[in-house]
């Protein structure tokens, strides 16, 4: 995993939406930092006096000259507010190198038919994929169900009415509204819920025959995502071929935390000493209760990597090479990683003295 950082220089700014902005950012020394349409990047930035990390999906793809994040303002936010009212051209901006596991790599003889679920500020990774898509993979065909408040909450509308008709053999795009605006005019849009019903009724409508394979990439509310993977499931779409992204941690009262383990000794979270092995080095780790293991390591001052601190991202990824960890969330590991014993410390509490960690 790279830990780098960068400075990178703001160069123009695009007011998408009333609520959203595009940033657009220069490469360092014009320096090649590679990443895969999906991945995000880490934004430090100082706000009332404390640096503080957010991850924001790259809405551009590599070849592009600048990378640009789509920052939509949540309500009582910290940075997506500050940024919203004090992001200039010209500023420098403090960034982590990409990282994320939701991607989507084109590859030129791929003749597939892509299936993009997107929700509010979730459309930015996936338009990142969806360009790629278009411009590498010409015989496969992308499908994109957008859905939004209304008509003016859609980020890119007319970046994708332009795709959509420079591309009428590859890229459909399908607006869903939750409500209809009194002078909607477009009536190929649907109003209402983007739920399992729906999402239903538009697959049926939107599959054409003819592709080697479907994928299905989402990323939007959790409310949405979760009646989308139902409709899927009701379809019999295998796992594997389904892709998600969550901007923000399950609030629904599943259970959400995994235990990855070797031999258990006690579930109790006191107190514990671990051993975390970081770039080369080798550092004892005290962990209370009160905190998680990136806490700890950032307050025993070692420079480890971390994004969204929310289990979500995977920035923070290391691996368990003994002992037991228990993870209060784990939305950002598949049930594989977690079997070959990935954890995710801003979200990992140590359950056995002998916990060894691997980072990066
Ligand atoms: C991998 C990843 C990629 C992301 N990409 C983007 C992106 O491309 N564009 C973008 O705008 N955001 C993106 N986010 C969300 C972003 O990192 C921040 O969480 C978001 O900007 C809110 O930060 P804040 O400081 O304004 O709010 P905070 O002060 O951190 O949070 C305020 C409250 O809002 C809730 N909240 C946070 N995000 C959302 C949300 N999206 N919708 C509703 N409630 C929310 C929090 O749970 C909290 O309760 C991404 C998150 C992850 C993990
Ligand atoms: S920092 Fe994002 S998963 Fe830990």
């Amino acid at each position: 995993m790279s830990n780098a950082y960068y400075n990178m220089k703001v160069v123009d700014i695009t007011q998408e939406t009333a609520d959203a902005i595009t940033l657009h950012l220069d490469h360092p020394d014009k320096q090649n930092i590679p990443y895969i349409p999906g991945q995000f990047l880490t934004l430090i930035l100082p706000v009332n006096g404390q640096k503080v990390r957010r991850s924001y999906s790259l809405c551009s793809t590599p070849e592009e000259p600048y990378f640009s994040v789509t920052v939509k303002r949540v309500e009582g936010g910290l940075v997506s507010n500050f940024l919203a009212e004090n992001a200039q051209i010209g500023q420098t901006i403090e960034v982590m190198a990409p990282l994320g596991n939701f991607v989507l790599k084109p590859e030129a003889g791929q003749k597939r038919h892509i299936f993009l679920f997107g929700g509010g500020s979730g459309i930015t990774p996936l338009m990142s994929m969806l360009k790629s898509t278009l411009k590498f993979e010409p015989q496969s065909r992308v499908t994109l169900i957008y859905g939004n408040r209304n008509v003016d909450s859609v980020i890119f509308k007319d970046q994708l009415a332009q795709f959509e008709q420079q591309h009428p053999n590859q890229l459909k795009v399908v607006h869903v509204f939750n409500e209809a605006l009194v002078d909607a005019t477009e009536k190929q849009d649907h109003i209402g819920l983007l739920d399992r019903n729906m999402v239903l009724r538009l697959l049926e409508d939107l599959t054409v025959p003819g592709y080697q394979q479907e994928s299905y990439y989402m990323c939007g509310p959790e409310g949405m995502m979760n009646e989308v993977r139902e409709a899927l499931q009701f379809k019999s779409v295998p796992a594997s071929q389904v892709y998600k992204e969550s901007f923000t941690a399950p609030t629904s009262s599943e259970e959400h935390g995994a235990d990855v383990t070797a031999a258990p000794e006690s579930d109790e979270i006191i107190t514990r000493t671990v051993t975390l092995r970081y770039e080369g080095q080798e550092y004892q780790v005290e962990v209370k209760p009160t905190e998680t293991i990136l806490e700890a390591g950032l307050k025993a001052d070692i420079d480890l990597p971390y994004s969204c601190q929310a289990g979500l991202c995977t920035a923070c990824m290391g691996k368990c090479l003994s002992g037991r960890v228990h993870l209060t969330e784990r939305e950002g590991l598949s049930d594989a990683e977690i079997a070959q014993g990935y954890v995710l410390n801003c979200v990992g509490h140590p359950l056995s003295a002998d916990v060894v960690i691997e980072i990066g």
